[in-house]
């Protein structure tokens, strides 16, 4: 790693501390640096202009008026900056922002400067910093702001207007003026007007709360987090919102017309909880709830801090769709409490929630359970790995002039989790779960890097055990394309039994034959991707009337179902999956099922004739990705 991408950040790591508060947070004498001493470098992040090292953000105080006539966040950012002797500005992440003024806390005007701006990183917004340490920024948000989608009546389930936004990677800065950069932890509070029959949330504590004023047809919510968190999990959601409680800690929120179901699928959310922190130590952020968003919403889940943000798509009926909540909940120790310093060692965020939620599934419903969703997701990583070229097969990934969304792969995911599977298995579960519990301890709400992690796994897993150290061999996971031969293989009894269906149903056994009564959801999806590339139309059409997978109502199996039909150009499955597209936004499910039309002569005409229709109504986020696949240019 050249030299030159690192500042060594003594200076920064002190403040890191500033905008916390609470007396389990880091304080000013914790240091950051792993137990060995060694002082932790804070690396440059190519995806934010901000100068850290001179002057930072760490609190963030929002009052902000949502017009959803305009479809515009009017209002102003009071940041609390922390400084370097002598600093004489501080430089911002804006993207898409209509700056009005930036004033000192007495109103007294701040010169600034909006430089040029990027199409992904937005523009640096640098302000000449007061003798006082805040900075006011009244300012307000595009209708076309990439982290905020306004969805109309037609797109929810109430029939009334919503809003959420999407903070991930690097979107915060398109609607919050602020250094959006994860390495830079910041508190935030919020007030928020909406009007009044509509209610506001946060990922913060304030949510269910009676709105705070009311001032004619609006009502002002109002909001405080006072752990630092990293920018990109400050999150907002505006909309006919209903709550239902889960548990003591746990619960779950969404449109009234959805909510009874919500809770319904959620009710193991507390026993998920209690099976973290018995396995990892204590949830560090008081409630822990559930948004269900309409399902325009981009992503399966979201982490914000104590408000798990959702899609619709995992309501499937029977709770077997509910490993994403363990996934998301594991994030309150990976990524929220511990978090990815910079977008390249994305893989730290993900690969560790990835094996804790896994590890969650495991407590909650068995081992068998586990090792299946552990065997689907291998399956995937195998998908992925014949795909990529060879270096965003690494775990740390050099995303320099890259959007860190090209990071979002399975790489991260489930070859990160497949290390620490790798590594458990080599250094014994006892000792793995001691040093992982004690890791998050001792980074709780810091930044890490890969050369961070490793120096603990050094100081704290293998302690001087060179030959243990040898057997796991980190730096060829992570350094090093594909998987090594030395991986474990997860197999799945059940899922054995399954290749013997699919084969006999390829072999011409009717699927009255099958005996899939006793199949769960995952069962399904294996035999959907254990069926060969090609089958005849009628094979298809029995498979389809015996189980109705066109009219499935579990997302999981009707987009695997949907991608068995595209690739067989099997048609009766087409008016099925156009609904799909144009009800659901997700872009797991979406970007693959254009792909795979626009792969063919009959289905690019389908997929481009769909998009113009369904485009929007989906977040930018989905938008984005599908636009490069099918050659869309902006605004067309
Ligand atoms: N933090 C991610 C979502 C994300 C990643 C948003 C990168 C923006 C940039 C979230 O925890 C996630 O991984 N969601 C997955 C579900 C999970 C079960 C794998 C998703 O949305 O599919
Ligand atoms: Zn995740």
């Amino acid at each position: 790693m050249a030299s030159h991408r690192f500042i060594l950040a003594a200076f920064v790591l002190t403040l890191a501390a500033c905008g916390t508060s609470r007396p389990d947070a880091p304080t000013a004498s914790t240091p950051v640096a792993p137990a060995s001493g060694a002082m932790v470098a804070l690396p440059l992040d190519v995806h934010s202009h901000a100068r850290p090292a001179e002057a930072r953000v760490t609190h963030v105080s929002l009052d902000l008026d949502a017009d959803f006539q305009a479809k515009v966040l009017r209002g102003t950012s009071t940041l609390t900056v922390a400084r370097a002797p002598g600093a004489r500005e501080i430089v911002l992440d804006v993207r898409d922002l209509t700056i009005q003024s930036v004033t000192d806390q007495q109103g007294r005007t701040l010169a600034f400067e909006v430089g040029a701006s990027d199409p992904v990183l937005g523009a640096p917004l640098t302000v000449q910093l007061p003798t006082s340490d805040q900075v006011v920024v009244t300012y307000e948000t595009s209708p076309a702001a990439a982290a905020v989608q306004w969805l109309a009546p037609s797109q929810t389930s109430s029939g009334k207007p919503f809003l959420f936004t999407q903070g991930q990677a690097i979107l915060t800065r398109t609607w919050i003026p602020t250094q959006d950069s994860p390495g830079i932890r910041q508190t935030y509070e919020a007030r928020i007007t909406v009007p009044a029959t509509f209610r506001a949330v946060m990922s913060a504590e304030g949510n269910g709360g009676e709105p705070e004023g009311m001032d004619g047809d609006r009502s002002r919510f109002a909001f405080a987090l006072d752990r630092a968190i990293p920018p990109y999990l400050i999150a907002l959601a505006i909309g006919d919102l209903e709550f239902r409680s889960l548990g003591p800690r746990t619960g779950v929120w969404a449109e009234p017309q959805v909510v009874d179901r919500a809770a319904a699928e959620f009710v193991e959310v507390e026993e998920m909880v209690d099976a973290a922190e018995d396995l990892y130590g204590p949830y560090r952020w008081g409630r822990y709830d559930l948004l269900v968003l309409p399902a325009s919403f981009p992503f399966g889940g979201m982490e914000n801090p104590l408000l798990t943000f959702a899609t619709p798509t995992i309501l499937a009926g029977d709770r077997s769709l509910v490993s994403l909540v363990a996934h998301e909940l594991a994030h309150s120790w990976s990524g929220n409490l511990v978090t990815n310093a910079v977008w390249d060692d994305f893989w730290i965020n993900e690969g560790f929630t990835s094996y804790f939620e896994n590890r969650i599934m495991e407590r909650v419903y068995g081992r068998p359970y586990a090792d299946m969703l552990a065997s689907l997701a291998r399956t995937g990583l195998d998908a992925d790995l014949a795909e990529l070229p060879g270096p965003d097969t690494h775990l740390h990934l050099d995303l320099t002039g890259r959007d860190p969304d090209d990071g979002m792969t399975s790489i991260a995911y489930d070859k990160g989790a497949l290390f620490l599977r790798a590594t458990e298995e080599t250094v014994g579960r006892e000792r793995f779960d001691a040093w992982l519990r004690g890791y998050f301890d001792r980074h709780a709400f810091q930044p890490m890097t890969t050369e961070g992690l490793l120096a603990d796994m050094d100081a704290n897993l293998f302690r001087g055990d060179a030959a243990l150290r040898a057997r796991v061999n980190p730096e060829a996971w992570i350094y090093q394309a594909g998987v090594p031969a030395s991986a474990p293989r997860v197999t799945s009894e059940a899922f054995a039994r399954v290749e013997t269906q699919a084969a006999a149903f390829a072999g011409g056994a009717a699927p009255s034959s099958l005996p899939t009564d006793a199949w769960s959801t995952h069962e399904w999806l294996h035999f959907l991707g254990s069926l060969p590339p090609t089958l005849p139309a009628e094979r298809l059409a029995a498979l389809d009337q015996a189980f109705r997978l066109s009219a499935s109502g579990n997302s999981e199996i009707a987009f695997a179902w949907f991608r068995v039909a595209i690739r067989n150009h099997y048609e009766p499955a087409l008016p099925a999956m156009e609904r799909f597209l144009m009800t659901v936004g997700r872009r797991k499910f979406v970007a693959p099922l254009y792909a795979d039309l626009a792969a063919t002569d009959w289905g690019r005409p389908l997929a481009e004739r769909i998009y113009r229709a369904a485009r929007p109504g989906y977040h930018s986020v989905t938008t984005n990705t599908v636009d490069a696949t099918l050659g869309v240019t902006a605004g067309g």
